[in-house]
């Protein structure tokens, strides 16, 4: 069996096609680590304390349950959660997460990608680099895909800018999407609702990013070369952020916080 997958895999490379080799759906929280973080140090003055307790994190045996709730925990007057992949992935493949998005004032639920403590070989954030696969806040029907690169804070950078990095149409957040990111050496595509048909992706893109829009520098200034910082091993994140300097941003958005409630996540697939 080990040598027919093998031989598979090989034929499959040659081709150019992806084979699976990580497929959870949540049987349990084995692949996942859960947080404790208050949000004072989610670098973006979050309104919640992520707690691991089984409240804020669980599997119901097919799914992730990220819960947030009105809570006074540590001084703070909500609680939620917040997970990362217990190992680093990548370089490169295609990462495709399954999830039932909540939406509503104050919140702001995101999957992505980020080194081990914010930090790898180049540096700091975000010269570290930062894979934004969906976000989304508040009660509208949009989600957002954004790199994050660059040097060191506050010599970070992204793209696409607003409004390029919004999706081109609305989403119907009653039920759950796909959604995905091809990473490649030289270029990174985002993906709404797509699957892997006879090793390809299918489905809707929403952009690419050629590896020619992002670059890694120290704090020097100095370039990394290559396609530096989107060439290492990276964490999957997964979480449920209450306000927050974005969502707060928006007027009215951090009014009444429609908590409680959760992110559902029910697979998480990844493809070299
Ligand atoms: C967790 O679930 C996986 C299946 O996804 C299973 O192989 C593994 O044995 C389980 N681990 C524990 C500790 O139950
Ligand atoms: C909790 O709510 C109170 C009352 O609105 C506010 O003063 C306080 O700053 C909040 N605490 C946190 C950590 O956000
Ligand atoms: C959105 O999805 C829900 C749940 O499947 C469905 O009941 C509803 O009709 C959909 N709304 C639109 C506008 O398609």
């Amino acid at each position: 069996m080990g040598k027919l997958l093998l031989i598979l895999s090989i034929l499959a490379l040659s081709l150019g096609k992806y084979i699976q080799i990580f497929n959870d759906n949540f049987e349990n929280l084995s692949n996942w680590v859960a947080e404790d973080l208050p949000g004072v140090n989610t670098g973006s003055n979050e309104w919640e304390y992520y707690t691991s307790r089984s409240v804020n994190v669980y599997t119901t045996g097919n799914s992730l349950v990220l819960h947030a709730q009105a809570e006074n925990y540590q001084g703070y007057n909500y609680t939620s959660g917040k997970v990362h992949s217990a190992q680093q992935w990548g370089p490169y493949g295609f990462f495709n997460i399954k999830a039932l998005v909540p939406k509503g004032n104050g919140l702001w639920p995101a999957i992505w990608m980020l080194p081990n403590g914010a930090q790898n070989v180049y540096g700091t954030w975000a010269a570290c680099g930062e894979i934004d696969i969906m976000e989304t806040i508040c009660t509208n029907n949009q989600a957002y895909s954004t790199l994050h690169f660059g040097g060191p804070w506050p010599a970070n950078t992204q793209y696409p800018w607003p409004p390029g990095n919004q999706y081109p149409f609305g989403i119907n957040w009653s039920q759950p999407h796909y959604f995905g990111v091809e990473w490649q050496a030289n270029f990174m595509t985002f993906w709404f609702d797509a699957s892997i048909v006879d090793g390809v992706v299918q489905g809707t893109q929403i952009f690419t990013v050629p590896s020619s829009q992002w670059y890694s520098q120290n704090a020097n200034g100095q370039r990394y070369s290559g396609n530096a910082p989107f060439n290492v091993p990276t964490n999957i994140i997964m979480n449920v952020a209450i306000g927050g300097n974005w969502a707060c941003s928006i007027s009215g958005c951090c009014n009444n916080v429609a908590v409680p409630t959760s992110m559902i996540v029910y697979n998480v697939q990844i493809w070299e």
